[in-house]
């Protein structure tokens, strides 16, 4: 689903990127928004997790057939609730918005059962937290999926969407990721490098306080707490990147196919959290185009890259795994996952995806159309040589589960 979204979202950025320097609020930008957070980022993030959450607090997955369910309504749902958005069909914005609603619930009792029988540790922490944004923010989702057609909720609407918004990108996305990050980079590095747990903590109550800040900043239209959220998200953000930076150092590794996604990610993070910085310091109006800038490398600049630096390690990990390492003979050794997708691939993507995410910043902030076309076209290659090199990593699995192996 993910790979899918990138592929739409590659094809449709030349005509939804100008749209963030029409209004933030525009329905086919609300749209082209679901389709990165919901089919991207969401997706990614889901199927991870029912995967990782056992992995990392050493439990079991629970509830098969319910997290089934949980996908084949999360998928709906998104494909209707992009579809209701963009044509302005409020029932099918509903229905959407409802299977949405149940999706994410049912995801949530998933996780909920695995983790109750699991370890209890930081990483469980991090995703109780998690979990608890997650469904706080579906809920609101669905409240603003359903009033959108009657107006029902009339000037409590953007204090309602800045809220839901905070919830889903901090307090859902960035907690779930800073509990997997520091847990995954010790998987492959191996060896004798721990975790830092102060610092894992620390870096859970930055991140959550500061994301609750911000959203308690939407419904109370408060730009002092704003600024407050923005500056405990930055300090979170820091103790992640001194405990990612630990573990690789003691591990005397230099890097790793996703360290440089993560490293121009967190560049975009902390650069997303200056734009609220400096709209909440001026008192900006919400369609100042500073707050579109904020959201523009939250979502673009910092998930979307993170999440790409992912799918560069665990896509080829999980055919090397199941497909290479099994057909491996004496004589014949699986290449390294990390070969199996061209480094020069990845360094072309990294640099197109880079210079749009950071020309399409300066685009929306100055309003200049030209450098939104320009961010678009760099942006769209990049995800068309990721997804390309994807599917033809992940080709011999996809036949494998399609031939029921
Ligand atoms: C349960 C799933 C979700 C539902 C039902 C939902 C629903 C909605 C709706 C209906 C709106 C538009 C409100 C309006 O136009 O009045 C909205 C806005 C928004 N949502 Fe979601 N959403 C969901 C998941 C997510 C996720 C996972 C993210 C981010 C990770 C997200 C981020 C946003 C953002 C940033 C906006 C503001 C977009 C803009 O102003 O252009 N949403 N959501």
């Amino acid at each position: 689903m993910a790979l899918v979204s990138f592929v739409l979202t590659a094809l449709a950025y030349p005509w939804h990127l100008p749209l963030t320097i029409v209004s933030f609020y525009h329905p086919r930008l609300t749209a082209f928004v679901h389709l990165s957070t919901l089919g991207t980022i969401g997706a990614t993030i889901l199927g991870a997790s029912l995967q990782l959450v056992p992995v990392v607090t050493g439990g079991r997955l629970r509830a098969h057939g319910a997290a089934r369910w949980a996908w084949w309504c999360y998928v709906a749902g998104t494909a209707l609730l992009i579809v209701g958005l963009w044509f302005g069909w409020h029932e099918t914005l509903a229905v959407g918005g409802v299977l949405l609603y149940l999706g994410v619930h049912i995801y949530v009792a998933v996780i909920g059962m695995t983790m109750w029988h699991s370890r209890r540790d930081v990483t469980l922490a991090h995703i109780v937290v998690a979990q608890v944004a997650l469904a706080v923010s579906a809920n609101l989702g669905a409240l603003l999926a359903l009033t959108k057609g009657i107006g029902w909720l009339g000037d409590a609407t953007i204090p309602t969407l800045a809220t839901h918004a905070a919830l889903m990108l901090g307090g859902w996305a960035l907690v779930t990721l800073a509990g997997f990050a520091p847990r995954l980079a010790l998987m492959f590095v191996g060896g004798s490098a721990i975790l830092d747990r102060r610092l894992a903590w620390l870096d859970l109550a930055f991140l959550a306080g500061g994301s609750w800040a911000l959203a308690a900043a939407g419904v109370a239209r408060s730009h002092p707490t704003a600024l407050v959220g923005a500056a405990l998200l930055a300090l979170g953000l820091i103790c992640l990147a001194a405990q990612l930076g630990r573990v690789y150092r003691k591990a005397r590794r230099t890097s790793d196919p996703h360290v440089p996604f993560a490293i121009v990610a967190l560049i975009a993070g902390l650069g997303s959290l200056a734009a609220i910085g400096v709209a909440a310091a001026r008192s900006a109006p919400a369609s100042d185009p500073m707050w579109v800038v904020a959201g523009w490398l939250a979502i673009a600049g910092c998930l979307q890259t993170v999440i790409q630096g992912f799918l560069h390690k665990i896509v080829p990990f999980l055919a090397w795994l199941h497909h290479h390492a099994p057909r491996a003979t004496i004589g014949h050794p699986p290449p390294r996952p990390d070969s199996l997708v061209p480094s020069a691939h990845r360094a072309l993507e990294l640099i197109l995806w880079t210079s749009g995410v950071f020309i399409g910043a300066a685009g929306i902030w100055l309003g200049i159309p030209a450098a939104l076309d320009v961010a678009a076209t760099c942006l769209g290659f990049a995800l068309m040589i990721l997804t390309l090199n994807l599917l033809r990593v992940a080709w011999p699995i996809g036949v494998r589960l399609v031939r029921g192996g």
